[in-house]
């Protein structure tokens, strides 16, 4: 059941379609204070609460608060209470099980058992909150009618979940060329590269630099014959230069954020200073979106949307002011005072909080300031893609994910996990916001594999692999100035071509679990906890995760580690595949057992009378059979499997043609 309680006068997010009509009476659970402008809970000691989506730390997200405030934040450590996205929704499971969506554009606060343990505290900037209360039978009955709430999420074409190969940046074709050459003849699978910011002129959205790619159309025909897809990046801000096009037809029809005083709000990102278009406008979404029409006329068709919590490195107000105050350190002596004085206003310049205050959207007529809507801006720019994507190209599935997102947005595309490092615990940071973004509506999402930020190590990158082979998007991506981190850099390259390989026969499953997922408003990945919930050791457990419906993945985050504890919490069949093409099997009781993992074996963990449909594999999506899937099973008695599969690129998702059982016997 959903319970609507609306206090003030709300701001709309179209995060809910379909709104169910508000209660009269007080909220259930919490304790309203209109002047603190809190809603609190107590917390039993035995409690846990989940969800919040891509946010840092545990699964279970007691102890720690955190913030909804879209943030441009590379450093995803566990002292932050922030990262890009803003997904207000959390499930409290124990003496009570109810979940808790505030739909609310603003900076808004959940302190989860920190300040005090056993309070929930949610804080809003303002009185003005859409809030939904959700009851059921359980945590997935809760996550189910919420995601229904919040309508289907977005479904990306088959070939998006082959494996991709990045970094920032491939600088021309030839370099494009090699990474696919390169993965081509060592046999090691892939089907995208992406394209970061220097494909651009300047860094111009839909702009070519024509000298690097002097003809794009062409080069991706040529790519599309290796069954190569190129996924390029679109960034938030456009630039500010007389003569490009798109700054100057923004201008004219006044679609840019603007300044209180109506003159237009200018910031620099990476072509210096630009202009944000007013993505909470309706006809500068349209205006926007419809730019895309560049890219799919060349024959694109996947994209990612970055920079757009907004990313700001300065605003032209901000910097003159800066640099005013900095001149008065000229020939000092900087002591400790004065230096961090002086470091503080060159931090300030980037992200500030109060540069979020100064410009204005224009929301059906209304001006509101940034800072009350600031979690929708990257919302609204998937949200311009994906609109655009349904009327330029109506029967194609385009590959789209952003970097930040509100909920509402998981409709429209993906997200990735932006900018991660190359560190062991970012393995585990990956698993465990996996489910929480399930809950949220983010079926299509992954992890930078190897990591973005900072040197990587093979080791590393073969592990990350290890779990990236079953989260739906699977891109290794680096940053530039970091060790270079392509599969065919290193030396254990059959390591590198099996865990791979094993992406691609796995896929039957994949597939088929994301989009049951989707089209049930399921979860592809649940902590142990959301299925055996009475099972207080399972319920603990942080570090592994159901797959759909018969699997379990216990990856290992460790260097040097040659293995690692796994909990049962029934019995299991352990499945590995080595890298010499041989397969183990062993069935194991419920409980806590050590598992061996050599640095490139591949293990997942099977439920009982269950079954995983797996290929052949391939080098690419279009060479995987999805039609003649052959079953491993846990099989004791019988087992069967609900099998989804369409051709990948149309949207008939609905047919119950694309459904068959697969069915298994034990042997006698
Ligand atoms: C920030 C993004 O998060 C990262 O993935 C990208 O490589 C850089 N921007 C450069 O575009």
């Amino acid at each position: 059941m959903i319970r609507r309680y609306v206090y003030g006068n709300v701001i709309e997010t179209e995060a809910v379609l379909n709104k169910p009509e508000q209660e009269n009476g007080v909220l259930p659970y919490f304790t309203v204070d209109e002047q603190a402008m809190t809603l609190s809970y107590t917390m039993e000691d035995k409690d846990q609460v989940y969800g919040l989506g891509e946010n840092v730390r545990g699964i279970n997200k007691r102890g720690w608060y955190y913030e909804s405030k879209c943030s441009d934040d590379p450093e995803h450590k566990e002292d932050r209470h922030s990262l890009y996205g803003a997904h207000n929704f959390l499930v409290v499971d124990g003496k009570e099980t109810f979940g808790i969506f505030v739909d609310y554009p603003g900076i808004i606060r959940f302190d989860v058992g920190y300040t005090r343990s056993e309070e929930l505290v949610i804080t809003a900037s303002d009185w003005n909150l859409d809030v939904y209360v959700i009851t059921g039978e359980n945590v997935k009955d809760i996550v189910k009618q919420f995601r229904h709430l919040v309508g289907r999420s977005y479904i990306a074409p088959k070939w998006a979940f082959g494996f991709g190969q990045s970094r920032w940046s491939y600088m021309d074709e030839d370099e494009v060329r090699e990474v696919v050459r390169k993965h081509r003849e060592l046999g090691i699978p892939l089907d995208s590269v992406y394209l970061d910011i220097d494909y651009m002129e300047r860094y111009k959205d839909f702009t070519l630099n024509n000298e690097t790619f002097p003809d794009f159309a062409v080069f991706n025909e040529e790519m599309k014959k290796e069954h190569i897809h190129l996924v390029p990046i679109i960034d938030a801000g456009v630039k500010q230069e007389e003569g490009y096009d798109v700054y100057e037809e923004g201008l004219e029809k006044g679609y840019f954020c603007k300044k209180e005083d109506g003159s237009p709000f200018v910031a620099a990102v990476w072509p210096g200073k630009a202009l944000f278009p007013d993505m909470l406008n309706k006809e500068a979404r349209e205006w926007f979106g419809n730019k895309y029409q560049f890219l799919l006329d060349q024959g694109v068709e996947g994209f990612w949307n970055d920079m757009n919590e907004p990313a700001i490195f300065y605003t032209e107000d901000r910097l003159k002011n800066v640099l005013e105050e900095l001149d008065k350190f000229k020939g000092q002596n900087l002591d400790l005072d004065k230096y961090n004085e002086f470091n503080g206003l060159v931090r300030s310049l980037s992200n500030n909080t109060e540069d979020y205050k100064v410009f204005y959207h224009n929301m059906n007529g209304e001006k509101i300031r940034h800072d009350r809507v600031h979690n929708l801006f990257g919302y609204n720019m998937t949200r311009a893609a994906g609109e655009a994507f349904e009327r330029l190209e109506p029967d194609k599935r385009i590959l789209m994910y952003s970097r930040s997102s509100y909920i509402g947005m998981h409709r429209y595309g993906g997200i990735w996990q932006g900018d991660n490092k190359s560190w062991w615990s970012h393995i585990l940071l990956n698993l465990k916001m996996m489910p929480s973004l399930n809950m949220c509506g983010f079926l299509y999402t992954g992890a930078d594999l190897g990591g973005f930020g900072a040197d990587t190590t093979e080791d590393l990158v073969l592990r990350w692999l290890e779990l990236g082979i079953f989260t739906p998007l699977m891109r290794n991506h680096s940053a530039m100035g970091t060790r270079v981190q392509e599969a065919y850099r290193f030396e254990k390259i059959d390591g590198f071509r099996h865990i791979i390989s094993m992406r691609y026969k796995l896929l039957p499953y994949l597939y088929s679990e994301y989009m049951k997922a989707v089209l049930r408003d399921e979860m592809m990945f649940r902590p142990l906890a959301f299925d055996y919930p009475e099972d207080r050791r399972a319920v603990k457990v942080e570090d592994q995760l159901l797959l759909g419906d018969g699997m379990m993945i216990a990856p290992v985050y460790e260097q040097n580690a040659e293995g690692r504890y796994v909990y049962l919490p029934e019995r299991m069949k352990l499945v590995r595949f080595k890298e010499d093409g041989t397969k183990e099997e062993e069935i194991l009781e419920k409980g806590d057992h050590y598992v061996e993992v050599a640095l490139t074996d591949v293990i997942f963990f099977i439920r009982p009378d269950h079954l995983i449909p797996m290929a052949k594999g391939g080098q690419c999506v279009d060479e995987v059979d999805f039609d003649h899937p052959e079953c491993i099973g846990f099989v004791e008695n019988a087992a069967e499997y609900e099998y989804y599969n369409d051709n990948g690129y149309e949207k008939d998702y609905e047919n119950p043609a694309h459904i068959t059982v697969l069915r298994m016997e034990a042997e006698k």
